[in-house]
């Protein structure tokens, strides 16, 4: 009989409900990188921004390109106070789109370029360390 006060079951619980997956551990998508899961039709692009966890549907719905396979980066606002009048903001919060380059909001899904075809994003949560998704 196990002992009640071993250490493991101090933990949370690692198994993910209903229609949430454990995708990862925390260490295998450190700060600025992603990872592409096996979720849908698609799958799903999972970004660790600074330590906050985004999901995002691998389907960019200009033309179906991979958006996952783009680039993070930030986006681009006017600055009149700065040489060329433009200046890089919010750095690693959007996704672009490896094919025609459509930036996306990797909180929210919504595109700058057609509000009207933003995509789905999903929550995420990490439990010890494991990155849970619900989709
Ligand atoms: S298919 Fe993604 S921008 Fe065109």
């Amino acid at each position: 009989m196990p002992d009640e006060t071993t250490p493991d079951e101090t933990k949370p619980p690692r198994l993910a409900q209903g229609r949430e997956h454990v995708v990862a551990t925390v260490t295998e998508i450190p700060p600025g990188s992603s990872k592409v899961v096996p979720i849908g039709r698609h799958g799903v692009g999972v970004y660790n921004v600074g330590g906050t966890f985004y999901a995002i549907a691998n389907y960019c719905p200009h033309e179906g390109g991979p958006l996952c396979s783009g680039r993070a980066r930030g986006k681009t606002i006017v600055d009149d106070s700065v040489p060329g009048d433009a200046v890089m903001v919010r750095d690693m919060e959007f996704i672009y789109c490896p094919w025609h380059q459509w930036g996306f909001e990797l909180s929210t899904g919504t595109t700058a370029v057609k509000p009207e075809w933003s995509i789905r994003t999903y929550p995420v949560r990490v439990v010890g360390d494991d990155v849970l998704v619900t989709a």
